[in-house]
């Protein structure tokens, strides 16, 4: 695990931005999140896309999880707000049909998880991470499977509190159950940019990059993985023990 850390989070967003400008071979496989967290690096990729310096014209760009039951309309539908961040504002080239997210509105939505599943097939090129306050990464939970494949997931108080602030302030109106690639799923991506910022992040940046692999803390699977790299800026990096160690590797 390369661990990258800012002063601020524009700063880390920014370098987390570029890695991907510079990594990214078209036609390639864009494994995007949501959360408030990788909302500046779509700004950065748009600002390349604008500039001829990046584009995911005739790429496939994929969401790491959907509300399971939300109104189609609804602009916090996670397929709503990628379309917003990576089709529309000027874009990124990528086309809307070429934005794959799990079917939230399917009839069965284990039949809908295991499709996804499939057609992710061998993974995606780079995987943009954002980290839950417990942990999460997707929506895998606090002792959801490490191994697990893309499934259907029920959603933690905390997380409903969380993202509460999206509904209106009114956990009643978080959905309860989504679809959600699982940690298997999200460990075939090649490679992982995971960002996190802000002293809420301190606690779960601590276990996930210092901590042993377990299942309460899902996002620490990934120092099983070969290939990722962790974006914080200080008030997110400020618990971890070997801070001075991460600056003066990745200075
Ligand atoms: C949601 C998403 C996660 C995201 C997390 C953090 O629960 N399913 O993919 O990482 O929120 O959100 P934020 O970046 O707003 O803190």
């Amino acid at each position: 695990m390369r661990v990258i850390i800012r002063d601020t989070a524009d700063e880390a967003s920014r370098l987390a931005a570029q890695q991907i400008i510079d990594g990214f071979t078209p036609p390639g496989r864009l494994g995007v999140a949501t959360g408030s967290t990788p909302l500046p690096v779509y700004r950065y990729l748009r600002e390349a896309y604008a500039r001829g310096e990046f584009t995911l014209h005739g790429s496939t760009a994929w969401a790491l999880d959907e509300y399971v039951g939300i109104d189609e309309e609804h602009p916090e539908r996670y397929r709503n707000v990628l379309l917003h961040e990576l089709v529309g504002n000027g874009g990124t080239g990528l086309a809307a049909d070429d934005l794959k997210t799990p079917d939230g509105k399917a009839e069965d939505p284990v039949k809908a998880a295991r499709i996804y599943d499939e057609l992710i097939g061998p993974g995606v090129d780079i995987q943009i991470l954002g980290l839950g306050s417990n942990g999460h990464i997707g929506f895998n939970e606090p002792f959801d499977s490490l191994t697990s494949r893309t499934h259907v997931g029920l959603l933690t108080g905390t997380t409903r509190q969380d993202n509460a602030r999206f509904f209106d302030g009114d956990i009643e109106q978080v959905p309860e159950y989504c679809v959600t690639q699982g940690l298997a799923t999200i460990m075939t991506a090649k490679s992982v940019v995971l960002l996190a910022f802000g002293e809420r992040k301190a606690e779960p940046v601590a276990h996930i990059v210092e901590g042993a692999v377990s299942q309460r803390w899902p996002g620490s699977i990934l120092q099983l993985h070969d290939d990722v790299t962790v974006y914080l800026d200080e008030s997110a990096a400020s618990q971890l023990e070997f801070i001075d160690s991460f600056k003066k590797f990745h200075s």
